[in-house]
């Protein structure tokens, strides 16, 4: 696809925050590397921090450095570097809009009037609204198809509050010019859970309560809160993980087939699933949602603190950094097949996949002694960080009797593509220059998605966790999330990726 030739610019608030810095700099260099931006575009970084423009530059190239994909050089550093600009002011303050105004009218170098004006929220949830209102109140998301506003989740605290804030948004926005980012869309192999779906004949016949026995969902991270415990602490990893990211793999997952890939028709689907989640009856969130926080413990060899002990996180917090949960989907397709979900900091390996088992075969001809290591099929849709599709199935072991053991078809992107796929964020970035929203989440999605939650919110608010710090740093979670799936006579699989350093399927599972 050629680059858009409509000039870009792309108002960055809470430019000297980490977000800028880690993420959305690195993306924008590489796309510009890569020949992907417009001809005319340029970026304005808006903060509160006192900086001149050559230290705005200065920041964004260490960001560069240490995480684009691409090395900035004598040429492509430069030229992307003087289409970068920085304003200071307080976000509640009307003379930063009216600056910001005079800013974009007089058309930044490289711009014209006709610009996207794209005003991105790299800022804390606290901000969202002041500054929307402000750029309401400065005519400066007047127009309705070139004014565009992002927002980074968590969109809302719960249903009540993400509620007020779309309503509240919808004063001075359309939903068309409002996209909430959720970066796990943005990832190549998040979307390819749709190429291998609905590109494939051979899935779809087998993709129902038929043929599958569970799926199971895990976005395991061996950091801890890092330098956000003051974020982290009001959230939590159901508000920050699930509610956003493994909820919409889980509506990849489960989506039926849809007529086109426009973005209204994709929300659709995916909203489907969510009104068809089994409401987790208030009396029994035990049965169905497990919480974690980690306590000391050791990580890759190094002792690590607890997170009572993180920066910024109170030293009697009962937030979580784990959950498991175990959801079914009331419809044709899936009913009785639990989907298990799992996140949570600090555990032993950075790696997300979606394991899918399928049933066992209705009848085993094989004597015991052949099926020793028999497994259930399974596709393994890996996530991060090798990124790839493993099928697990049955084979004959060489020799002269009959012995089954299983064994693994691979695809790694790696190997077949060569270099790494794009960051998350150039993709979106990307999406949002062309106005593409199929990656962004709409407001009834969110809203929904805060709704199948809010038993579990209201729960554990109501019964402080008695027991935390519940699992040390480096291990998979408190034993309570193994008994969730032990009771319905499962267990968690294990990451691909440590299955590989260990040696291979026969070990695999635990
Ligand atoms: C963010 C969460 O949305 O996703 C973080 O706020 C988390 O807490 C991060 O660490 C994980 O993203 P990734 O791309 O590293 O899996």
């Amino acid at each position: 696809m050629a680059p858009s030739t409509t000039p870009v610019f792309l108002i960055l608030f809470g430019a000297s925050g980490d977000l800028v810095w880690r993420k959305l700099g690195p993306a924008l260099f590489d796309l510009h590397a890569d020949g992907w931006l417009p001809e005319r575009w340029a970026v304005l970084g808006v903060a509160r921090s006192a900086m001149d423009e050559a230290t705005f530059r200065a920041r964004i190239l260490d960001g560069v450095q240490r995480f684009a994909r691409r090395s900035p050089d004598g040429a492509s550093w430069p030229s992307f570097s003087s289409r970068l600009f920085y304003l200071r002011g307080d976000y509640d303050d009307p003379s930063l809009y009216a600056e910001l105004s005079q800013r974009l009218r007089m058309g930044e170098p490289e711009t014209s009037d006709m610009a996207y004006h794209i005003f991105y929220l790299a800022v804390p949830p606290s901000v969202t609204e002041t500054i929307v209102a402000h750029l309401g109140d400065a005519g400066l998301v007047r127009d309705r198809d070139r004014h565009r506003v992002v927002i980074e989740k968590p969109f809302g605290h719960d249903l009540a509050s993400a509620r007020a804030l779309n309503s509240r948004l919808r004063r001075f926005l359309e939903e068309h010019q409002i996209y909430r980012l959720d970066h796990y869309l943005g990832k190549d192999t998040v979307q390819n859970i749709l190429a291998l779906r609905f590109a494939n004949a051979f899935f779809e016949p087998i993709w129902n309560r038929q043929y599958i026995d569970h799926v199971q969902i895990t976005v395991a991270e061996t950091v801890g809160v890092e330098h956000r415990g003051g974020y982290y602490d009001q959230t939590g990893a159901l508000r920050d993980m699930v509610q956003s990211h493994l909820l919409q793999i889980l509506c990849l997952i489960a989506m039926e087939p849809p007529v086109s890939l426009n973005a209204e028709e994709i929300h659709h689907k995916k909203l489907e699933v969510l009104h068809a989640i089994r409401a987790i009856p208030p009396d029994q969130v035990s049965t169905y949602a497990v919480r974690g926080q980690y306590g000391r413990g050791r990580i890759d060899g190094e002792e690590v603190s607890g997170y009572r002990e993180e920066p910024g996180v109170d030293p009697r917090s009962t937030t979580e950094t784990y959950v498991a949960l175990k959801l079914f989907i009331d419809n044709w397709r899936w009913q009785g097949v639990p989907f298990y979900l799992r996140t949570g900091k600090r555990l032993p390996v950075k790696a997300s996949e979606v394991s899918i088992t399928f049933r066992p075969v209705p009848h085993r001809a094989f004597p015991d002694a052949a099926v020793q290591s028999w497994q259930p099929n399974r596709l393994i849709l890996r996530l991060q960080p090798e990124e790839g599709v493993l099928f697990r199935f049955q084979a004959k072991a060489p020799g002269p009797v009959m012995r089954l053991r299983p064994v693994d078809m691979h695809f790694l992107y790696r190997e077949t593509f060569g270099n790494d796929p794009p960051e998350a964020y150039e993709t979106l970035l990307l999406d949002l220059i062309r106005g593409d929203a199929t990656q962004s989440l709409e407001a009834a999605w969110v809203e929904r998605a805060w709704a199948v939650l809010q038993p579990i919110l209201d729960a554990w608010a109501r019964h402080p966790p008695e027991n935390f710090p519940n699992y040390p740093a480096g291990t998979w979670g408190p034993p309570e999330a193994d008994q969730l799936l032990a009771q319905d006579g499962r267990q968690w699989e294990l990451p691909t990726i440590l299955e590989e350093t260990r040696g291979g399927v026969e070990r695999g599972s635990g």
